[in-house]
């Protein structure tokens, strides 16, 4: 019998990687975060990965290592990359996959700004932006188009004003 997963999705600075870790930890399960999964596999930073070969193949790579980590049996939670679910067809595979349940970490676009302004510099879609005012506008617009694909998911959970560690909490609660 299939095991099942958890597939943690939302935008950069949703908390993805840090509450896949908690719910490891609370739970003994096995975690994987599929952007370092791709750094491993094709032995490059992302950011390198973005500079080197460009956003196409990154987006290729990223749909087929989701595939590879979907099909073992390793890993009981998933955390996916903030663009994984917006495209190629990621939310009817994560939403057709036996056991899978796709889970979206809503986070507002005020958080955000505050969250990645200070770590802008390590992810390619937005270390070129210079202001506060650049980046709140620009996580505006990219949410407006990416919100259709996360709100495929299963379950939604808020993260505003959460811990990553109360967010896990409340995850846990609800998937019981
Ligand atoms: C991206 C988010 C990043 C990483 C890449 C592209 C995106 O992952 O996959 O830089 O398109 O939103 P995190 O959401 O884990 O930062």
């Amino acid at each position: 019998m299939e095991k099942s997963k958890i597939v943690l999705l939302g935008y950069m600075g949703s908390g993805k990687s840090a509450v896949a870790k908690h719910i490891a930890r609370e739970r003994n399960l096995i975690a994987i975060d599929l952007d370092s999964y791709i750094e491993q596999k094709e032995a490059l930073p992302i950011r390198q990965v973005f500079a080197k070969h460009g956003e196409i193949y990154f987006r290729k790579k990223e749909y087929e290592y989701l595939l590879e980590l979907l099909g073992e049996d390793t890993y009981d939670i998933i955390s996916l990359g903030g663009g994984t679910p917006c495209y190629y067809d990621t939310m009817e595979q994560l939403n057709q996959h036996k056991g899978v349940v796709a889970i979206y970490l809503k986070t507002s676009i005020g958080e955000l700004t505050r969250r990645l302004f200070e770590e802008k510099s390590e992810r390619p879609l937005i270390a070129h932006l210079e202001t506060k005012a650049q980046l709140t506008e620009f996580i505006g617009k990219h949410l407006f188009e990416r919100n259709p694909y996360y709100q495929q998911a299963t379950l939604t959970v808020l993260t505003d004003d959460k811990s990553p560690q109360e967010v896990a909490q409340e995850l846990i609660a609800r998937l019981a």
